[in-house]
């Protein structure tokens, strides 16, 4: 995965390219690491309140300034345009065409022709000091990502932002520590977390019974007292069954949507966390764990394969019970 060199995240702010970084992190040179590490792998710093579990004010409507409107982030303008309690307040982009082009997304849709941000490639800056924003939404290139969300939640906006949410273990504590600091949140948004049967997954279990499912290398399900012993059925006999309810509930309104109609769910389910005042489903240490693997992995290659501990960006907090907050929507 490429650094680049042209925003003041970690890496790039030294003007070190990848293989710098590798070697670096490798030697244990201090130049991104520059914490002490405990023998776990947890960073033995604390800093302000955890953000696990973490309730705002409910807001009736979430206003959205989107960073960054290619491919993606256009894909994202579309959806929340069909989420109800959202306006779409700001565009920012360094393409004049693309704000201009999601400028008139939402205005056909009937809202308030949303203020342009393209001065350039920190005019984000500008569009997260107004003051009437609650969201600010980031897909831009890997590199701006940090600066967006910093930037974002200094202002006292929530951040979101598209994947990864940083390239450097340094960049995921930096984002850990504002969110704490800001009491923002800052959501890495996973749009594989949201699909049915999950992606990505060899087996796993399903919530209720002795049964494992699987998406590859075909849908396959097996529920002990049902299925045949030593046998596989298709996923779908029991689809109607076992889906999960927040899929089965947003089926309908997802289809179409980017990624299968992931890209749908994620957008809706953080519109409905921020507008419950509810802790999201990814929050900032599922986000800076699962980017962590950026840097890891090219330090673990350095090393021939070997295995690394993962920051424990939560400091212990994992070790208490924390609700599984899309099922706990689910009930409420
Ligand atoms: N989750 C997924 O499945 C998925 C799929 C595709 C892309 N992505 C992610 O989405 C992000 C964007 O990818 P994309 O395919 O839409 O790329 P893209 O090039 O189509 O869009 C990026 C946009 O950001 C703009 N931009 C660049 N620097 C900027 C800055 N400083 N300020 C404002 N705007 C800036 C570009 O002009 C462009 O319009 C990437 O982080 C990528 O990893 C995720």
């Amino acid at each position: 995965m490429p650094f680049r060199r042209d925003s003041d995240s970690t890496a790039s702010m030294r003007g070190l390219n990848r293989r710098e970084v590798i070697r670096l992190g490798a030697l244990g040179a201090g130049g991104l690491m520059i914490r002490p590490i405990s023998a776990t792998g947890s960073m033995t710093h604390r800093t302000e309140a955890t953000m696990l579990d973490f309730h705002d004010r409910p807001m009736d409507v979430v206003r959205i300034g989107f960073v960054g409107v290619g491919l993606q982030g256009t894909s994202h303008v579309e959806n929340f345009l069909k989420i109800d309690g959202v306006e779409i307040v700001a565009i920012c982009d360094i393409v004049d065409d693309r704000v201009a082009r999601a400028q008139q997304l939402v205005v056909d849709t009937g809202q308030k022709k949303p203020k342009g941000y393209r001065r350039g490639p920190r005019d984000f800056e500008r569009l997260c000091d107004r003051s009437d924003l609650d969201l600010v939404f980031c897909s831009t290139p890997w590199e701006w990502h940090v600066p967006v969300c910093a930037a974002a939640m200094e202002n006292g906006k929530h951040a979101a932002t598209e994947v990864p949410m940083a390239l450097t273990v340094e960049d995921c504590w930096r984002l850990v520590e504002i969110s704490e600091r800001t009491r923002r949140h800052c959501v890495m948004m996973e749009n594989c977390n949201t699909s049915s049967p999950r992606p990505y997954s060899r087996d796993y279990l399903i919530q209720g019974t002795r049964g494992l499912a699987r998406k590859y290398p075909e849908p396959r399900i097996y529920i002990e007292g049902r299925s045949d012993p030593h046998r596989w059925d298709p996923v779908e006999e029991y689809l109607e069954e076992y889906d999960h309810p927040v899929w089965r509930r947003l089926e309908a309104a997802s289809a179409g949507a980017g990624h299968g109609g992931m890209d749908f769910i994620e957008d809706f389910r953080l519109v409905e966390s921020l507008s419950k005042g509810r802790p999201v489903d990814m929050d900032v240490y599922d986000g800076a764990m699962m980017s962590a693997v950026v840097e890891l992995s090219g330090r673990s290659i350095e090393k021939g394969g070997e295995p690394l501990a993962f920051p424990d960006f939560t400091r212990g907090g994992w070790k208490s019970a924390r609700p599984l907050e899309i099922m706990r929507n689910e009930r409420a």
